[in-house]
């Protein structure tokens, strides 16, 4: 047995996969706590990593609970994760602070800085991306702001990582996920000294670092008798959240495309071009199967507010409905939501606008026409053509995706959503009954050793429907009118 954890920013899910049999799925289990955010500040986020151990513990007994299977068959775990975070451990292995993870905007100046003395030096060519709000910058933040505890690090990692230590005891990283935090240099095809030795991080708080597919530890005893898990499981696979959603989809090769439609929304395409955008509105990272001299890039584009809006939108208007109900109520408001225009950009800064804080907005109201569905519907609408919006960068950089494949979950499974997202972006969406648990089940087979090849293992994926465009037309004149709304806010934002 194979398990999956994904550890995402609003819950934590769990799959246990039998490698063997076409069943592939034995159990599929989510906590039912939801990981908190803690937002101390405006523009800050974090959460206790403490927390993302405790709730894998609770998620997998009761996977365990279900009886479908016998936890001492798990043979290796593969761990998912929200991206770019920063946990800081001491040498006992204890968070030093909470994490700061991937909305968290507080480092953006410190990554403009370092841009603005480094790009004379071809940084981009080199990185990819520049520093940003991500890993590195984080750590940045913490050096000048919290010296203290900066002096009592031992180890910075990626939140995979944490829940691979925590599993393991053992501390270590790959160079996906060292790209997520731009302290990989793509050039050099090495740990990035020219942005260390900017922000003047010491090398050796930085991970050993071991292939994506490798083994990074084997599971402690006390953890494995605790878990019910065989003595001998191992940890055989990490990966960032969206390359692993690319991977649970059998996204692998140059021209193909994934989405997700989370807590944040996300277009992933690889290539082998070493591509970046010159705005770094657009960023590309290494994906699961990058290899010196043979790149693999994943080039993201990132809408920080989407399902978090959706879900936001539904605590504040639906009175107890679920997701489904209000599908379903949207559903029959007609295309165009009768006006109602809504930008979902309230999660912080958003890359694709050079990190701009641009916030929700719900315009055009009309307190006789317009009811809570004709919200729900805008509110979905308005995320389709954030994807659109981001779309047309990626186009602007070459890349032309002909099919979107994505996950049936989260927004995707809301049919408004899907017709607006094909009809908006004009692309076909193949729609895959795998998640986010399952590919990070599959890839720690891939790590194990356990599948034979990439074949092996996705013979068990199950297409679920292909969503052709429609409507484009009237998608392609409302879209026009979001996009002169979402200028004028961002002309007012220096
Ligand atoms: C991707 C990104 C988010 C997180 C969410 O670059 O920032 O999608 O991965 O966990």
């Amino acid at each position: 047995l194979l398990l999956g954890i994904d550890l995402g920013t609003s819950s934590i899910k769990v799959s246990i996969i039998d490698a063997g049999s076409k069943k592939r799925i034995v159990s599929k289990q989510y906590p039912e706590t939801e990981a908190e955010i803690l937002s101390v500040q405006q523009g800050w986020a974090e959460q206790d990593p403490k927390t993302w151990w405790s709730y894998t513990k609770t998620a997998l007994a009761k996977a365990n609970a279900t009886g479908l299977y016998d936890p001492k068959d798990i043979k290796a775990i593969g761990i998912a994760y929200q991206m770019h975070g920063l946990v800081v451990v001491d040498q006992e292995q204890q968070p030093l602070r909470d994490a700061i993870i991937w909305c968290d905007s507080r480092a953006v100046d410190i990554g403009d800085e370092a841009m603005e003395v480094l790009q004379a030096k071809g940084f981009l060519a080199s990185h990819l991306n520049s520093p940003g709000n991500f890993t590195a910058s984080k750590l940045a933040w913490v050096r000048k702001h919290e010296p203290a505890t900066y002096a009592r690090i031992y180890k910075f990692m990626l939140p995979g990582d944490y829940l691979a230590m925590c599993l393991t005891g053992e501390i270590n990283s790959n160079s996906s996920s060292l790209s997520e935090g731009v302290l990989w240099d793509f050039q050099q095809h090495a740990l990035s000294d020219t942005l260390l030795n900017h922000y003047e991080i010491d090398k050796s708080l930085v991970p050993d670092l071991l292939p994506v597919f490798s083994t990074y530890g084997t599971i402690l005893p006390q953890v494995a008798d605790e878990l019910g898990i065989a003595r001998d499981a191992v940890v055989s696979y990490k990966a960032g959240d969206q390359p692993n959603n690319a991977l649970s989809l059998n996204v692998f090769e140059p021209g193909e495309v994934a989405a997700t439609a989370g807590t944040s929304g996300v277009i992933y395409a690889v290539t082998d071009q070493l591509l970046y955008d010159a705005h770094s509105r657009v960023n590309s990272f290494a994906h699961v199967n990058h290899q010196t001299g043979k790149p693999n890039i994943g080039v993201l584009l990132c809408i920080n507010g989407t399902g978090i809006q959706n879900s936001w939108i539904k605590r504040m208007t639906a009175n107890g409905l679920d997701y489904p109900q209000i599908n379903e109520q949207a559903a029959h408001i007609p295309i165009g939501a009768a006006g109602v225009r809504v930008l979902p950009f309230g999660n912080g800064a958003e890359r694709m606008f050079r990190n701009k804080t641009v916030h929700a907005h719900i315009e055009q109201l009309d307190f006789v026409r317009h009811t809570e569905a004709h919200l729900w519907r805008a509110a979905q609408e308005g995320i389709a053509f954030a994807f659109r919006y981001g779309l047309d960068i990626l186009r602007e950089n070459g890349l032309h995706p002909q099919v979107i494949k994505a996950g049936h979950a989260n927004l995707f499974l809301s049919k408004v959503f899907q017709q607006s997202f094909a009809g908006a972006t004009n692309v076909p969406v193949e729609l895959y009954d795998n998640d986010g648990s399952v590919g990070a089940a599959l890839g720690a087979g891939l790590g194990a050793g356990v599948f034979t090849d990439r074949k092996e293992a996705f013979s068990g994926m199950q297409h679920y429907a292909t969503i052709e465009p429609t409507e484009t037309a009237l998608y392609d004149s409302l879209y026009a009118d979001w996009k002169q709304s979402l200028e004028r806010k961002l002309s007012t934002i220096s």
